[in-house]
């Protein structure tokens, strides 16, 4: 049980306070390079921020402050030039690092352009990495924005999904290290919710966890597996400081407000052997929805749908004060306890853990991973035909989140080589 002091401290990201302080020391995914094909601007709160992201003419991101210094017009509503955005109310112009370049009106005035100086803007960095737009939102120097393993495979069809859940980030996050809730949320639930209903699977024995360098790894052994098995002597992986990453995918989970998570995933489908070389032209996004608009109710169908489930049921802040925590949580009690002691570190004036700032080691950030020789080496095709292995139902189906676009199934399937007129790909 937690007392109500760490209690708070562990959910409040405002600027100024010790979590959203540390928070602001790591780059954040907030947006897809695609989403910005058809569109030049868009709102993003982060952290309790109002700000717009915008691509400019020549390309380059920029995250600024949502108002504009001048008469505060929503800039969100502003138009992008070669360099920087626009307000529409009175021209002014900012660029990316939030310096204002111009002020139309004032700039025919007043050739010395003197009221430009005190005219910046809030600016952020922004990066591209792996189809993502990333943030920077704290102190310099700036780290680097890690480029995980996963993100150098080739011959995958990459596709990211959003979806903005109403509760506080780290309850979210404590989920990244709960291996007993698959047994129960993800399976078993998923039987009972089926008509024709089936066996529970088998349950767990064991568990164990371990922080390391970029996150902590939890370790089980099942009825059905034993310590030599890969989810023992590996594990999956509660990668720091607010990600889950599970054989092909990468959730994070990103904290917009105290009471507001954006759920981002990036999901990574290897193609058969027979459809290299396979290079994706385009990252596709999309919002996932929440609530199934025959009921009312959140939507229970799929992986992710089912934990969002979890995480709003405990509460838009969940009260730790009141919980049990039995040993199946210890997980969760080494989480917390290594944010309050990075809290400490950074008002030390210590990085906190999996900061990167060494080229060389972001050149490609490995962690043990299950199953990457598949992700890389392939597979051959008949092995999505001939077996009705969990696996092999998971790449001919989006089984994560429900209301996956039917333009983005399509190009998956196309990725894959699956032939849709012999069927097997309804229903996801
Ligand atoms: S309010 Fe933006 S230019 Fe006037
Ligand atoms: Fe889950």
């Amino acid at each position: 049980m937690l007392e109500e002091t760490r209690n708070e401290l562990l959910m409040n990201v405002g600027e100024g306070t010790p979590m959203g302080e540390l928070m602001r020391r790591y780059w954040m995914p907030i947006g897809a390079v695609s989403e910005f094909d058809d569109k030049e601007t868009r709102t993003v709160r982060l952290m309790g921020e109002e700000l717009v992201l915008y691509k400019d003419l020549s390309g380059t991101f920029g995250l600024v402050d949502r108002h504009c210094p001048h008469r505060h017009a929503d800039l969100s509503y502003g138009f992008v030039e070669e360099t920087g955005l626009r307000c529409n109310y009175h021209g002014w112009l900012f660029d990316e690092q939030g310096d204002c370049i111009g002020q139309p009106y004032e700039d025919t005035v007043d050739p010395e352009q003197k009221l430009r100086a005190g005219c910046s803007v809030k600016a952020y960095p922004v990066e591209a990495k792996a189809g993502l737009l990333w943030a920077y939102l704290g102190p310099k120097p700036v780290p680097l924005v890690p480029n995980w393993e996963p993100f150098s495979w080739q011959n995958g069809f990459v596709q990211i999904v959003f979806t903005e859940i109403p509760c506080n980030w780290f309850q979210c996050q404590e989920n990244s290290c709960d291996p007993v809730h698959f047994e129960w949320m993800h399976a078993n639930w998923t039987t009972r919710l089926k008509e024709e209903g089936g066996d529970y699977v088998p349950t767990h024995l064991e568990v164990d966890f371990e922080e390391f360098e970029y996150g902590i790894s939890y370790k089980r052994v099942r009825e059905d597996t034993d310590k030599e098995n890969p989810l023992w002597t590996i594990g999956r992986h509660c990668l720091w400081p607010n990600a889950l990453y599970t054989g092909d995918h990468f959730e994070w989970r990103v904290p917009v407000d105290d009471d507001t998570t954006l759920s981002v995933g990036w999901f990574f489908s290897r193609v058969p052997n027979e459809m290299e070389p396979y290079v994706q032209e385009s990252i596709p996004s999309w919002v996932g929805p929440l609530v199934d608009e025959k009921t009312g109710r959140w939507i229970t169908s799929h992986v992710m749908n089912q934990d969002f489930v979890a995480w709003v049921g405990q509460g838009a802040r969940s009260d730790r004060t009141k919980e049990h925590l039995g040993r199946s949580d210890r997980g969760i009690a080494m989480i917390r306890k290594r944010f309050l002691d990075d809290i400490k570190a950074i008002e030390n004036g210590e990085d906190p853990k999996a900061i990167i700032r060494d080229e060389k080691v972001n050149e490609c950030v490995k962690f043990p991973l299950i199953g990457a020789e598949m992700m890389i080496d392939g597979y051959p095709k008949e092995m999505l035909e001939n077996t009705d292995s969990p696996m092999v139902r998971s790449k001919r189906q989006f089984i994560f989140q429900a209301g996956q676009p039917e333009h983005v199934t399509k190009a998956y399937e196309a990725a894959m080589g699956f032939k849709t007129d012999k069927g097997g790909l309804t229903g996801r």
